[in-house]
């Protein structure tokens, strides 16, 4: 008959070399079952020569035995079933053509495994044209400006009547949009906040008016139907050409950290009297002529002017006593030289691998 420690020795060797469920049954029927080695054992066991502390000490060392075979058994069933379980897993996804995934392989055989790295969750990001808005935002206000975002969804009388863009006047061709069927519009240029906000708070007023519009265009690389601006309007007491060229500087010198070669020239829009274009260097050739800046080495960037009178007087306001100016600056055109994008569709292609790069500056 073995000794404990023999049946114990040959029990181990057993068991480890199982490599199926099939072979861990049948070590368990072998050793455990009711006519097994462990009963066989107990059963050849003579009771009647043993002292009742033998019979006790015996009966210990039994029990013991029992359950080491026992959790042994256990722990070696689902080794081997984890086993099979990664190689089916594997092999399913070989079959599918996927790419294996790590983690359903995982979360599939170990429900829980506290060595492995965590998944981590993406916190995301902001998108570069809320980058460079919200840098604006913070220059503006440091200005004493106040900000509204105003509509996307516009009446017609605010987007071009009460800027003295009648329905018949040929600088409605300037902006071709899309037209609401209950008459309204999406907004082609944020300048439709001027006299909403001029009714509203009346004068003097220092306000910039960030936004989406949207346009009936052509897209290529510089244009895009749906894009964002950002207004600004003062009114005050004798606000002069001076005032607006000293703000536009400030603006360009803090949002690119550098003087940028500007360039100011006449420009006709018919709420501004006299109007401008200011256009900046094209920072992504340097000024040399790509397809962004349609090889003139400029881009037009941040059109200005004297809000004309017919406008203050839209919005409530005498313009024998007060003057003002407005600028429309190109927010996403802003951000494609501020961050050397060269290709507007970039910004609405939702391709989260080019937008995540980009942090602001504050
Ligand atoms: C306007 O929209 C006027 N409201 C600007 C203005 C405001 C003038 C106040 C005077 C006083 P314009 O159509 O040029 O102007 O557009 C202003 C800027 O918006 C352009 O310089 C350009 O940077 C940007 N922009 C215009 N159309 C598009 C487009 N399709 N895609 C991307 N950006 C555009």
């Amino acid at each position: 008959m073995k000794t404990p420690e023999e049946l114990r020795e040959q029990f181990l060797v057993t068991v480890e070399s199982c490599q199926d469920i099939k072979e861990v049954e049948a070590a368990r029927l072998k050793y455990l079952g009711r006519k097994g080695l462990l009963a066989e054992y107990r059963k050849n066991v003579d009771f009647k020569s043993l002292s009742p502390e033998e019979r006790k000490e015996f009966g210990k060392g039994f029990n013991e035995m029992k359950n080491l075979f026992e959790t042994k058994i256990s722990r070696q069933r689902n080794e081997v079933k984890i086993r099979e379980t990664q190689k089916e897993s594997f092999t399913a996804t070989e079959r599918s053509g996927e790419p294996r995934s790590a983690t359903s392989v995982v979360s599939k055989v170990m429900p829980i495994d506290m060595t492995l790295p965590g998944s981590g969750h993406s916190i995301g990001s902001l998108h570069p044209i809320t980058l460079v808005q919200m840098e604006l935002e913070n220059i503006f206000m440091g200005m004493g400006f106040y900000i509204e975002t105003g509509y996307d969804v516009e009446t017609e009388y605010y987007n071009f009547e009460a800027l003295n863009t009648p329905s018949d006047h040929p600088a409605r061709e300037m902006q071709d949009t899309f037209w609401l069927t209950n008459g309204m519009v999406l907004r082609t240029q944020t300048s439709a906040q001027q006299v909403r906000a001029l009714e509203k708070y009346g004068v003097p007023l220092k306000a910039i008016f960030p936004g989406r519009c949207f346009r009936y265009e052509t897209v290529d690389s510089s244009h895009e139907n749906t894009f964002y601006q950002l207004e600004g309007l003062v009114v005050d007491r004798h606000i002069t050409v001076a005032n607006l060229i000293s703000v536009m500087k400030l603006l360009l010198s803090q949002v690119f950290h550098r003087d940028v070669e500007t360039r100011l020239r006449p420009g006709y829009f018919p709420f501004v009297e006299p109007g401008f274009e200011l256009d900046i260097n094209c920072l992504i050739c340097g000024g040399k002529g790509c397809k962004t800046c349609k090889n003139s080495g400029w881009l037009e960037l941040l059109p200005c002017g004297i809000v004309h009178p017919n406008v203050l007087k839209s919005g409530n306001v005498d313009p024998e006593k007060w003057s003002g100016f407005a600028f429309g600056l190109g927010l996403t055109r802003l951000a494609m030289m501020k961050y050397s994008i060269p290709d507007i569709r970039i910004f609405n292609s939702g391709d989260i691998r080019a937008l995540e790069q980009f942090t602001v500056s504050l």
